[in-house]
């Protein structure tokens, strides 16, 4: 009996299955229940004391020498199989995740600026009524000034239209709370303007607004000193050119350095090297007073931006109309810039 499972011990040791049913014949052939490990057993009981001990070991190391093989089998015909329906060397269908707007991207950036200074984001309807989106600000009917924003009116009424700026937002924000004020507000505005690659019938704003006691130009200026340096860079040189808005006095342009390092630096600086990014201003006391704010004893500013006016800046980007036509291969373009 030692002599046949010896030969069995070294039969297993070398037994390699070619498929995994010659490994199931081979687990049937000792393992079941009338296979040579069951019968082997039943000898073992029968031999006599003095061989037990070292049958019995032998026969466990058959045993454990059969279970290797199959585990070591069993895994590897595993793979073998699946293998046949799974190429893995099949290039990956890709899952095209979607991504931010660049207009998102700069609204974004924007408003983290202004955020870390303490402002909150404030928004109002697109859909406004003539007083506060003009009569509020300083500008009542029939005033010249509305020529500057082309304005849609909603026909069935004309005391309602699509708002030509966010500063209607401020106008809400003014009269339903009280100083000190520090909101930012962008949102989508619309001006009956041709659709050109520098002008477009729906753009977006961001608008600001700080209101408290002795609130001066200064303070407006170093706002926005600090946001062009992050917006642009720390070396960014900034200037103020005298304006004209109704609901500001006194107001301002904004221009930054741009530079004059290539054709189209001339273009669009208009051989200056300065660039218009936005308007600002010191809340004129009517408008204050307009939105239940006591003028005497407070002051504030205010300024705006186009979005897309940045954007185009800052991406290089040359025709406005590109952000509104969703092209994939122009907004694949800004799928890395998360914020
Ligand atoms: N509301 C102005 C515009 O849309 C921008 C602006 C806001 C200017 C605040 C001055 C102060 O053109």
């Amino acid at each position: 009996m030692l002599k046949k499972i010896k030969t069995l011990i070294s039969e297993v040791s070398i037994f390699v299955p070619k498929s995994k049913a010659e490994l199931e014949k081979f687990r049937i052939n000792y393992l079941g229940k009338k296979g040579v490990l069951n019968s082997l057993f039943a000898d073992f009981k029968l031999a006599p004391k003095e061989e037990k001990k070292h049958l019995g070991k032998n026969l466990n190391l058959l045993k454990s020498s059969v279970e290797r093989v199959i585990d070591k089998y069993s895994d590897s015909f595993l793979e073998k199989t699946t293998n046949v329906s799974l190429d893995l060397s099949r290039p990956v269908s890709s899952s095209n995740l979607g991504s931010l707007h660049p207009v998102k991207i700069v609204n974004r950036q924007i408003c983290s600026v202004f955020n870390f200074l303490g402002y909150s984001i404030s928004f109002g309807p697109e859909v406004e009524d003539d007083w506060h989106n003009f009569s509020a600000l300083n500008l009542p009917e029939e005033h010249p000034a509305r020529d500057m924003q082309d304005t849609f009116f909603i026909q069935t009424n004309p005391d309602i239209l699509l708002r030509t700026h966010t500063s209607s937002v401020q106008v809400r924000h003014m009269s339903e709370s009280s100083p000190p004020i520090r909101i930012l507000s962008p949102g989508r505005v619309y001006r009956n303007e041709s659709i050109s690659s520098r002008s477009h019938c729906l753009f977006h704003q961001v608008e600001g607004l700080y209101i408290n006691e002795g609130v001066s130009f200064a303070d407006l200026k170093q706002t926005l000193l600090y946001f062009i340096k992050k917006m642009f860079g720390e070396k960014t040189k900034m200037r103020l050119r005298p304006s004209y808005f109704p609901f500001t006095e006194p107001s301002a342009e904004v221009d930054i350095y741009w530079g004059l390092n290539s054709e189209t630096d001339y273009r669009i600086t208009k051989g200056t090297g300065w660039l218009e990014i936005l308007g600002c201003g010191m809340v004129d006391p009517y408008v204050l007073e307009n939105c239940n704010i006591d003028s005497k004893k407070y002051s504030g500013f205010a300024f705006g931006m186009g979005i897309e006016r940045i954007a185009m800046l800052k991406y290089g980007v040359n025709d406005l109309r590109l952000f509104y036509e969703n092209d994939l291969r122009f907004l694949k373009q800004f799928s890395s810039l998360i914020i």
